[in-house]
């Protein structure tokens, strides 16, 4: 008999926590490593939403409380919901969760039989694949292109709906590539929902980032146009809006309260509930009139490090990055810097068991750790299936900008080294 069930072979992970290792080991060994990897926000909550969180702990709400999420939140949610997606949501919709990502195995726990077909965004968030696989569905990545800024038409999403599609998930603005779905873009992609799938098809719409966005881009909801609501799952948090993500706070909005009752289900089975405290002070970062001048905030320092960035980055050479238009990611593609240093030739000449764990992109974004302490994350760490052949790294914006500065200042070297990168191959030490 096997330790571990069958099961545990096809789950992913999310490299951004795994990067951790490479960091400490590479600082063990004497480099000051600038971390691009992690996405989250540099700033610390804002203190009058930590007040409320610590009034309570002091006034001993530090109990179980009700599995779906405290009444106060539930409501509030469902209010401001309602508001901007310009829907009708009752709390009895809305379940509090630890994050936004328990929302997604929950997801696909609830609707998804081994088999049936999930469409979701390629590079995305990594917990899509992963949990996907895990359930035993069919995986099918819709590839976004640099060339659309990390959009996708309709039409692409259009072919690869079939009669076992059960879940499409859409992520704008976008991790990693902070790319967002215009408002025509939703509206043509809803309408090919409508059009091509039945009532038991259901959509997660994770709008996490939803508050951080740029050149005045407004943030659209899919669950907003017709049909789409009864349909949708909206998923968002504290965690990245409010500089929030150690508290443990995210909801999901689902069609029915009885889908509500299944994830409330799986709260009751996993986690009981989300912290009392976490959520009060989560009330407080909804209706706090000091709430829009903090966000507004952060969003124009990530702004200002995307305009320092960007250019900074197409500055290298054999290196071209979009321009984002939200979130707090660059995903610049490095094509011409694995040229530039041979990465490919090099990875041909690698023992199998190596090049299977790591591409192309993976190599650089280890050479960049040990050699010139930089911690990025590479392509692959978005979804592996299918993208073999793309070569990007994503840098989180979420830290100063001198140390941003640094940082690419370190990948220009590092993109010209030809020789440093022949001596980390043949040294072997950090390759995956
Ligand atoms: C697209 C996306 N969804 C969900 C999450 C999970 O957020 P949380 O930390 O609130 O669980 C993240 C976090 O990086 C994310 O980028």
């Amino acid at each position: 008999m096997n330790l571990f069930a069958d099961r545990m072979a096809t789950l992913g992970t999310e490299n951004a926590f795994q990067v951790g290792a490479d960091i400490a080991k590479a600082e063990a060994e004497g480099m000051d490593v600038i971390r691009f990897n992690l996405g989250e926000p540099d700033f610390d909550t804002p203190e009058f939403i930590c007040k409320v969180a610590c009034d309570n702990i002091m006034n001993g709400n530090t109990h179980y409380c009700p599995p779906a999420g405290i009444p106060q939140l539930r409501e509030t949610l469902a209010n401001d919901i309602s508001k901007t997606r310009g829907v009708s949501v009752a709390p009895e919709q809305v379940v509090i969760t630890p994050g936004a990502k328990p929302p997604i195995s929950y997801t696909l726990l609830t609707y998804v039989n081994p088999g049936d077909e999930v469409i979701y965004p390629s590079p995305g968030f990594p917990i899509y694949e992963s949990m996907a696989t895990f359930v035993g569905a069919t995986p099918v990545p819709l590839h976004l292109k640099e060339s659309k800024g990390f959009s996708f038409s309709a039409d692409e999403l259009s072919q690869l709906i079939t009669s076992k599609t059960k879940l499409i998930i859409i992520c704008s603005p976008s991790n990693p590539t902070g790319g967002v779905l215009s408002g025509e873009d939703i509206e043509s992609i809803a309408e090919v929902i409508n059009e091509k799938c039945d009532s038991s098809v259901r959509v997660y719409s994770d709008e996490v980032y939803e508050r951080i966005l740029f050149d005045g881009s407004v943030h659209k909801s899919i669950a907003s146009l017709p049909g789409m609501q009864d349909k949708t799952i909206v998923v968002s948090g504290h965690s990245k809006s409010f500089a929030m993500t150690g508290w443990r706070l995210g909801f999901a909005v689902l069609p029915t309260e009885q889908e509500a009752e299944c994830f409330t289900n799986f709260n009751i089975n996993i986690i009981s509930c989300t912290p009392p405290f976490s959520q009060a002070a989560g009330v407080e970062a909804y209706i706090s009139e000091k709430t829009d001048a903090e966000v507004l905030r952060m969003v124009k320092n990530f702004e200002e490090r995307r305009d320092y960035a960007v250019p900074a980055l197409n500055a290298i050479d054999g290196v071209t990055c979009a321009n984002p238009k939200g979130a707090f990611y660059v995903f610049p593609n490095i094509q011409g810097m694995c040229e530039n240093l041979d990465v490919f030739e090099h990875h041909k000449s690698l023992p199998t068991e190596i090049k299977e764990q790591a591409g192309p992109s993976k190599l650089i974004q280890m050479f960049l750790i040990y050699r010139y302490g930089v911690a990025t994350m590479d392509r692959q760490s978005f979804g592996s299936i299918g993208s073999k052949d793309m070569h990007f790294l994503r840098l989180s914006t979420a830290t100063d900008l001198e140390s941003i500065r640094k940082g690419i200042n370190r990948m220009d070297k590092a993109s010209k080294d030809r020789d440093g990168f022949a001596d980390f191959i043949k040294e072997g030490k950090h390759l995956c």
